[in-house]
C-alpha cells in the first residue's frame, strides 16, 4: 500500500517513519526545503529518542520531496501540519485546509485522507466537503508524547479512527489492514464518528492539564498547611480510579500541544454556547502558577532578585526534547529578567541549547541587552550563582555531584520547580547547609 504524509514535524516525521517501519512505502511532503534536504541526507530537523537510526534503517521505503505532484497515487495520505493557537486562542487550520486545498487537484475519488493534525469539531466534515467525492476523509487523531514518540508510535494505549456513516465499508477496512500491526497487538481501537474522534483527542489533553492544574492548586494549599503534595499524590494515585500518572506539582505544562489544545477546547464550548467551566479554570492556575513560583523565590531573596544570578536547570518544556514552545522554563527566566536578575541556563540535550542559544540571540539583537547566557557545561553554569532552579523534570539532577556544587555556588539554595530531588537527598542536602524549596512540599 503506497502511504503519503503531508508535514514532516513532530507528528508527521514519526507517523512517516513508523508505517516505513511497518513495510509500507511512503511520501513524506513538506513545504519547507530545508527540513527535506536535510531528512534527504538522513537528519530528522528535530530530536526525538531512536528516530535518526530508524530514518536509516528504513530508507529505502521513504521518500522526502517538497513537490505536491509527488502525493498523486498514493492510497492513504496523512495530514499532519500545524494547528497553532491564533491571537484569540483559536485552533488556526489555515495549514490544513491549504495542505487539502493542494492536494485536491490529484486526487482520483479512491483516496483516503487522514487527518492526523488535530482539528477543531466539525472540520472533518468541512474537510470532506471541500473534496467532494474526489476522497474519503478518517478522522485519526495523535497521542504521541514528545521525547518518548518512537516507543508511543509502536506501542500506542489506543487507536482512535473516525469515520462517516456514509464511508463505504472498504474504507474501514483498508484503515485496519494499514494499521493491522496494532490490531495483532491488541491494541484498543475506538471506532467512531468524526465529532466524536475529534473531542476524543482535546478531551485526553485537557484533562491531563487538569490533573496537572488540580494538583499544582493543591500544592498551594499543601505548602501553607504544612502537608507534602508528593505524599498527597501518591495517596491519591492508588485509587486506580484516579491514577499515579499527571499529578506531578511543579511550575506547570507547556509544549506543543496542552497550551493551544486547552484553548481550543475552550472556544469550541464558546462557540457552541457553553461556558467552559473546567477548561477555563485549568489553563488559569497553569498561567499563575509561574509567579507563583517566581514569588516564592523572591520571599527568599527579600523580595529582590535584581543583580542575583541563578542556574535555571532544564530549558524545554520537558525533559529529552529540544522544543521550547511554551517552555515553562524559559517564561520563568523572562520573569527573573524582568526582576533584574541574570539567568544562567543548562539543559541536558544538546539541541536545546542550540536552540536557546539562536533564540537569546535574537532577543539581544531586539533589545540592549538579554539577560540569559546558555552554558554547555553544568558546573560552569552553577559557579558562582545565588541559587539553583531545576525547571524540567530530568531524574538525572540527582545524580549530579551536589558536593562539587557547593563548591561553585555562591548561595547554597534550591528551587525545585519539579520536585524532582529525592527526599533522601534533600534531607542531606539540607543538613550540609543547603536552602531547599519546592513545589507544595514542608522539607
Ligand atoms: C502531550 C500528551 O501527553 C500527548 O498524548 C499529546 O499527543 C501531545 O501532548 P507532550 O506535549 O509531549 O504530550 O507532553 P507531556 O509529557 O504530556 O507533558 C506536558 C507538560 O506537562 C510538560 O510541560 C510537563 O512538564 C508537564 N507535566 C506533566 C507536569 O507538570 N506534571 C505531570 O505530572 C506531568
Amino acid at each position: 500500500m503506497k502511504t503519503a504524509v503531508i508535514g514532516t514535524g513532530y507528528v508527521g516525521l514519526i507517523q512517516a517513519v513508523g508505517l516505513a517501519h511497518l513495510g509500507f512505502k511512503v511520501i513524506a511532503y513538506d513545504i519547507d526545503i530545508s527540513k527535506i534536504n536535510a531528512l534527504k541526507r538522513g537528519n530528522p530537523p528535530i530530536y526525538e529518542k531512536g528516530l535518526k537510526e530508524l530514518l536509516h534503517q528504513n530508507r529505502e521505503r521513504l521518500f522526502f520531496t517538497t513537490s505536491v505532484e509527488d502525493l498523486k497515487d498514493s492510497e492513504v495520505i496523512f495530514v499532519c501540519v500545524g494547528t497553532p493557537q491564533d491571537s484569540q486562542g483559536k485552533a488556526n487550520l489555515n495549514f490544513v485546509f491549504s495542505a487539502v486545498e493542494n492536494l485536491k487537484p490529484l486526487l482520483m475519488g479512491k483516496e483516503i485522507v487522514v487527518l492526523k493534525s488535530t482539528v477543531p469539531v466539525g472540520t472533518n466534515r468541512k474537510v470532506q466537503q471541500l473534496l467532494g467525492d474526489k476522497a474519503f476523509v478518517v478522522s485519526n487523531p495523535e497521542f504521541l508524547r514528545e521525547g518518548i514518540a518512537v516507543e508511543d508510535f509502536f506501542n500506542p494505549e489506543r487507536v482512535v479512527l473516525g469515520f462517516s456513516e456514509n464511508h463505504p465499508e472498504w474504507v474501514r477496512e483498508k484503515m485496519f489492514n494499514l494499521y493491522r500491526f496494532f490490531l495483532k497487538k491488541n491494541i484498543p481501537f475506538v471506532v467512531t464518528n468524526w465529532e466524536s474522534a475529534e473531542l476524543i483527542k482535546y478531551a485526553s489533553n485537557t484533562f491531563l492539564a487538569m490533573k496537572i492544574s488540580f494538583i499544582n492548586e493543591l500544592a498551594r494549599l499543601s505548602e501553607k498547611v504544612g502537608a507534602d503534595i508528593k505524599e498527597i499524590a501518591r495517596g491519591m494515585g492508588l485509587d486506580s480510579r484516579i491514577g499515579n500518572k499527571f499529578l506531578n506539582a511543579g511550575i506547570g505544562w507547556g509544549g506543543s500541544c496542552f497550551p493551544k489544545d486547552v484553548s481550543a477546547l475552550i472556544w469550541q464550548f464558546k462557540e457552541w454556547g457553553i461556558e467552559p467551566k473546567l477548561p477555563k479554570v485549568t489553563k488559569e492556575i497553569n498561567d499563575e502558577q509561574i509567579p507563583w513560583f517566581l514569588n516564592k523565590i523572591k520571599k527568599h531573596y527579600g523580595g529582590n532578585l535584581n543583580g542575583k544570578t541563578f542556574a535555571l536547570l532544564g530549558l524545554a518544556f520537558k525533559p529529552y526534547t529540544d522544543d521550547l514552545r511554551e517552555s515553562p522554563s524559559l517564561k520563568l527566566a523572562e520573569l527573573l529578567i524582568q526582576e533584574g536578575a541574570f539567568v544562567k541556563g543548562y539543559d541536558y540535550v544538546e539541541g536545546t541549547r542550540e536552540n536557546v542559544k539562536k533564540l537569546v540571540e535574537l532577543k539581544a539583537s531586539t533589545r540592549h541587552s538579554y539577560g540569559l547566557i546558555v552554558y554547555d557545561d553544568l558546573n560552569t553554569a552553577v559557579k558562582g550563582v545565588d541559587g539553583i532552579i531545576i525547571a524540567v523534570e530530568y531524574k538525572e539532577w540527582n545524580r549530579e555531584n551536589w558536593k562539587e556544587f557547593s563548591k561553585l555556588v555562591r548561595n547554597k539554595a534550591i528551587f525545585d520547580g519539579r520536585n524532582i530531588l529525592e527526599r533522601i537527598l534533600v534531607k542531606k542536602l539540607v543538613k550540609e547547609g543547603w536552602h531547599y524549596e519546592g513545589v507544595g512540599v514542608n522539607i
